[in-house]
């Protein structure tokens, strides 16, 4: 990982500014993968949410809009993730004299599991990057990006981030030191999202956990999220598929879901490789072998919460390797 010493650097050999303006998109992601509780992530192709970031004359930092977050959201600087994350950013690199307006666009819902302030944090991050012509590694802005997790849900954690962040599959091997590590995964495996929209705000799904597990229960998850990550090595559906079981996380959170238990059912008779919680809910994923099965399977899946009233939303992708981009 880069120093920010080696940012300060490359930006002193660039000229003042490349581009005076700058529209990027950040990807939602799959936090936990089930077994791997604050250490394994991925991102995805769809949804997620969009910032135009522009450089103005005066220093600091203002937000002039924000869409589709139903006015959930705060356009003060002072208490927007984006504009938080941002402002670390430009103070580490001694950058304080500049001044930006930011246009955040949230193009997924916000307190869905599905990496939502994650996605605007990094997407806002990439912008300032982009726009001071920083083409050092994205991994030097994870610190920053963590503290807008920390403003967001009250626990700076980087499984959702460093995924939206580095893009692809991601293991965090340590917090302290914070050491990520980008991990190889099959190419056709699919993932199936449903949102069923409920709120589970991910700090108070946080709460519900216990924080004591015993030796036995240890063993087994510590089992299975080496097997997750034997399996995504070796290109073995199968051992992923058998590796993704929570017994530690899982059934405490699952009570917020609605009809949890029935759609894995579902999921794993319609042919899932795997299915589980996305981050803390109440989003659901499954991996599948092919697109179709996962079509498939979101459809059912949201027309049984029709059936029991619940609105959803579902998404089809692959685990997206790229993260971040600029859209022009
Ligand atoms: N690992 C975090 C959690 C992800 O489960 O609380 C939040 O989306």
């Amino acid at each position: 990982m880069n120093d920010i010493q080696e940012v300060k650097d490359t930006l002193a050999t660039k000229p003042q500014h490349l581009t005076d303006s700058v529209h990027v998109f950040a990807p939602a992601t799959v936090a936990n993968v089930v077994c791997g509780f604050d250490v394994l992530g991925f991102a995805v192709n769809e949804p997620g949410d969009e910032v135009i970031m522009r450089l103005t004359n005066k220093p600091g930092i203002t937000i002039s809009k924000i869409t589709g977050d139903e006015g959930r959201l705060p356009l003060n600087p002072a208490k927007n993730t984006v504009s938080v994350s941002v402002e670390h950013y430009l103070k580490s690199i001694d950058r304080t004299d500049i001044g930006v307006d930011i246009e955040l666009h949230k193009k997924m819902p916000i307190g869905s599991g599905l990496g939502s302030s994650s996605a605007s944090t990094v997407a806002g991050l990439f912008a300032i990057k982009t726009l001071l012509g920083d083409d050092t590694d994205p991994s030097t802005l994870l610190p920053f990006a963590m503290k807008g997790e920390e403003m967001a849900c009250g626990h700076g954690h980087a499984d959702n981030v460093a995924p939206a962040l580095l893009g692809g599959f991601v293991l965090i091997r340590s917090y302290e030191p914070l050491d990520v590590v980008r991990l190889p995964h099959p190419e056709n495996l699919w993932c199936a999202i449903v949102f069923p929209d409920v709120d589970v705000p991910t700090r108070e799904a946080r709460q519900i956990i216990r924080n004591k597990i015993n030796m036995k229960d240890a063993v087994t998850q510590w089992g299975n999220i080496a097997g997750l990550v034997s399996g995504l090595f070796m290109q073995d559906i199968d051992l992923i598929g058998r590796s993704m079981k929570d017994i530690l996380v899982e059934p405490v959170r699952s009570m917020l879901i609605p009809d949890f238990y029935e759609m894995r059912q579902m999921a794993m008779d319609m042919g899932a490789v795997s299915f589980g919680i996305s981050g803390s809910g109440p989003s659901v994923f499954a991996f599948t072998r092919d697109e179709e099965t996962a079509k498939l399977i979101t459809n059912k899946l949201r027309n049984h919460l029709t059936g029991i009233k619940i609105g959803s939303y579902g998404y089809v992708s692959t685990i997206n390797d790229a993260g971040p981009r600029v859209m022009c």
